[in-house]
């Protein structure tokens, strides 16, 4: 039994699994396409939304520093996923590399944590999403009633779980199921929609940065660092509790590679995809913060909009740009469904590949060369879960769930480095051990500060996932099959 839960994959059987593989998937995407997933998965919720929160809460103007300082943990992590992507170019991401490394039932622990991330940010995202089209529409005199756009379940820590009244959160089901068929139809066409989607939304921020830029009154940044009024709210503790929430918004560079098998040059293009789209959405989210807080003072902007709040609250000429924010909003949090959605039905199908899911989910349809069996699936439990519970819960169980995996793919590469030294490595992560260290630990901190219920329910999540290993995936891994 011991030797079975270790057992591992060599990356030779990885690569060749994937080049047997006759009905696989196609590939058809070229280093822009994927530079351009990632800003789609990044930019979304975290910079439309959870700035102002953690500006007016936890950091002030000072936002900026915290933004730099989760964004030091992603690079670090980014760096180490760039190795692997690179060396180990086939679907699946952080689960192939660890089931290549570290054996099979730290594989399936990171596979079924996978799962967690990408299922459940696509519900979050649908959910924010569900928020601003309610406004959109509320702005041009449409009424969406609330019965049908909340979740009906809420949490907060005070009161506990309480119904909100609501019946179900239609929009949130209503985008997932979209972008569900989108999927199904071809990973070219939704490469294209989500290329046009992340044109709209950097457009967006580019044209608030462009014109927000010179309705920034400095007296807004002083004093930059406001004194601390409890632990965690404002000083240097509040900057660092403002990392831990903001750390959702760069959430997604990951999930370029889950698509290394549809990637035309992987070995070069992988490393690009993921460290280009980081590079580029760090720059964006300092420069959106920093004209944010200069325009309106920190403590005005606990606001599920900020951006187009701050733009109303300098009035003027400004007003213009605040439909085309919401709209920037609306299409920059559909790519984020999107490419959440494709990154968890890359991880069904590897894992249904490995045996360690049922067959079923690693069906690729004949015309259309997807996934299409697992799409339907991730989009019927993301939808599920969107239409029934609010987004606190969601995000935090996402920012864990990443975290964690994160960790264990910046270890990986320690250890891939020590079992397998003379591995082909078109792209190398720097200064190793050093660089995977300062990632793990980084993320490691972020993990710790979250609050203990988040823990208990990664804690539960992985219980499940334990029992379906130890009832199917340990007796139906192809690794049995000698
Ligand atoms: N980074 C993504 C967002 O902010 C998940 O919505």
């Amino acid at each position: 039994m011991t030797s079975n839960l270790f057992r591992k994959k060599s990356i030779t059987q990885s690569l060749e699994h994937d080049s047997a593989d006759a009905n696989g998937l196609r590939r058809s995407l070229g280093a822009a396409n994927l530079v351009g997933l990632g800003i789609g998965a990044i930019i979304g919720t975290g910079i439309f939304v959870l700035t102002g929160v953690a500006a007016a809460n936890y950091a002030g103007p000072a936002l900026t520093i915290s933004f730099v300082i989760s964004a030091l943990g992603c690079l670090f992590a980014g760096l180490c996923y760039a190795e692997f992507a690179s060396m180990i170019p086939v679907a699946g991401s952080a689960y192939a590399y660890s089931y290549s490394t570290l054996g099979e039932f730290i594989a399936w622990f990171i596979g079924w944590d996978l799962i967690l991330e990408y299922l459940f940010a696509a519900g979050t995202v649908a959910v924010g999403w569900s928020g601003y089209v309610s406004s959109f529409f509320e702005g041009i005199g449409i009424h969406i009633p609330y019965s049908i756009s909340q979740s009906p379940f809420g949490f907060s820590t005070q009161e506990g779980w309480y119904m909100t009244g609501s019946i179900i959160n239609f929009p949130a089901i209503f985008i997932i199921s979209l972008m569900t068929v989108l999927l199904v139809l071809g990973i070219k066409q939704s490469a294209t929609l989500n290329n046009i989607i992340v044109f709209i939304k950097v457009a967006v921020i580019l044209l608030f940065i462009g014109f927000g830029i010179s309705y920034i009154s400095v007296d807004n940044w002083v004093p930059y660092i406001p004194e601390e009024t409890s632990p965690g709210h404002f000083g240097i503790s509040g900057i660092l509790r403002g990392a831990g929430v903001i750390f959702f918004a760069y959430i997604g560079f990951d999930a370029v590679s889950t698509v290394a098998q549809e990637a035309k040059n992987p070995q070069k293009d992988m490393p690009k995809g993921i460290l280009f789209s980081l590079l580029i959405c760090t720059i964006l989210y300092i420069a959106v913060t920093a004209i944010l807080t200069g325009m309106v003072h920190y403590s005005e902007l606990d606001h599920p909009a900020p951006i187009a709040y701050a733009i109303d609250k300098v009035g003027g000429g400004l007003q213009w740009l605040s439909p085309f924010v919401k709209i920037g909003a609306i299409a920059g949090l559909s790519s984020v469904v999107l490419v959440m959605m494709l990154g968890q039905s890359r991880i069904f199908y590897s894992m249904s590949r490995d045996g360690l899911l049922p067959k079923l989910f690693s069906g690729v349809h004949k015309q259309y060369g997807t996934p299409y069996k697992s799409t339907i699936l991730t989009g019927s439990v993301s939808a599920l879960v969107a239409g029934l519970l609010p987004i606190n819960i969601l995000g935090e169980l996402v920012s864990i769930g990443t975290l964690m995996a994160f960790v264990i793919v910046c270890v990986s590469i320690i250890v891939l480095r020590k079992t397998n030294p003379g591995i082909n490595r078109p792209f190398r992560t720097p200064w190793v051990p050093l660089v995977p260290l300062l990632g793990a630990g980084i993320c490691l901190v972020q993990m710790i500060s979250l609050p203990w219920d988040t823990w208990l329910r990664l804690i539960v999540w992985m219980a499940i996932g334990f029992v379906i290993y130890f009832t199917y995936g340990i007796k139906h891994s192809k690794l049995n099959i000698k």
